[in-house]
């Protein structure tokens, strides 16, 4: 189980320290959102940021691109020290290439979906993919309420996972608080995003304790791992 305090939520006027916070925090993943004004209504960060923030912690960087030319943006953001490089199913033709490129970098290679596509989409690209990002809300802000539809979704992809033999991450982006952070676990989600519930309290720390807990307690087999 990982959960992924997303830098959306921080405080922009101390970037620095939210990053060594959420170091501290023992969450085992930073969500990087990055936004082109084109993808989606809203601008995020740069490579600079990044790299910025790369010596002050030794969290795995998770770099979502919200972009309709990743293409451009693979070299810089895997050279400023992205861990993980997610790009969007949407892009279509251009999808296979772009995994390729993301492995090619040496990164982990994230592949992320919208709420209004259909989960088939992504089925061709599973063995190819560390991680699926499956979106609860659609992209381009924080703070959005959690699309339970999208939970058959989780689901369908677990289901693909177990009978292909694959072991790609499902992770939930979007509206993640307490409550449907379990309902994603029990629909087999692994990676859990969150900027506001988890940013927005005093205590990063505990919230992230508090998350882990519930998810860990949710996940399909929990009760007979005991
Ligand atoms: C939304 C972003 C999310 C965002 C989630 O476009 O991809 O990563 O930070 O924020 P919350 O948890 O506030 O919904
Ligand atoms: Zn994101």
């Amino acid at each position: 189980m990982i959960i992924a305090p997303s830098l959306l939520a921080a405080d922009y006027g101390r970037l620095a320290r939210e990053a060594k916070r959420a170091g501290a925090s023992r969450a085992d993943w930073l969500h990087i959102d990055i936004m082109d004004g084109h993808f989606v209504p809203n601008l995020s960060f740069g490579p600079a940021l990044v790299r910025t923030l790369r010596p002050l912690t030794r969290m795995f960087f998770d770099v979502h691109l919200m972009c309709s030319k990743p293409e451009i943006l693979l070299e810089p953001f895997a050279g400023a020290g992205a861990d993980q490089i997610n790009i969007h199913v949407e892009l279509g033709e251009h999808v296979t290439a772009l995994l390729w490129k993301i492995r090619a970098l040496g990164k982990k290679v994230g592949l992320a979906i919208n709420p209004p596509t259909s989960i088939g989409l992504v089925q061709p690209y599973l063995h190819l993919i560390d991680t699926l990002l499956v979106m609860t809300v659609n992209p381009g802000f924080g703070g959005q309420e959690f699309i339970h539809e999208m939970l058959p979704k989780i689901q369908q992809a677990a289901a693909w996972r177990r009978e292909r033999g694959l072991s790609f991450r499902i992770s939930v982006d979007g509206g993640i608080n307490f409550q449907t952070a379990v309902d994603c676990a029990r629909a087999g989600a692994d990676v859990f995003i969150s900027g506001t519930t988890l940013f927005g309290r005093r205590s990063l720390a505990a919230a992230v304790r508090k998350m882990r807990k519930l998810v860990q307690a949710a996940r399909p087999g929990a009760e007979r791992a005991g």
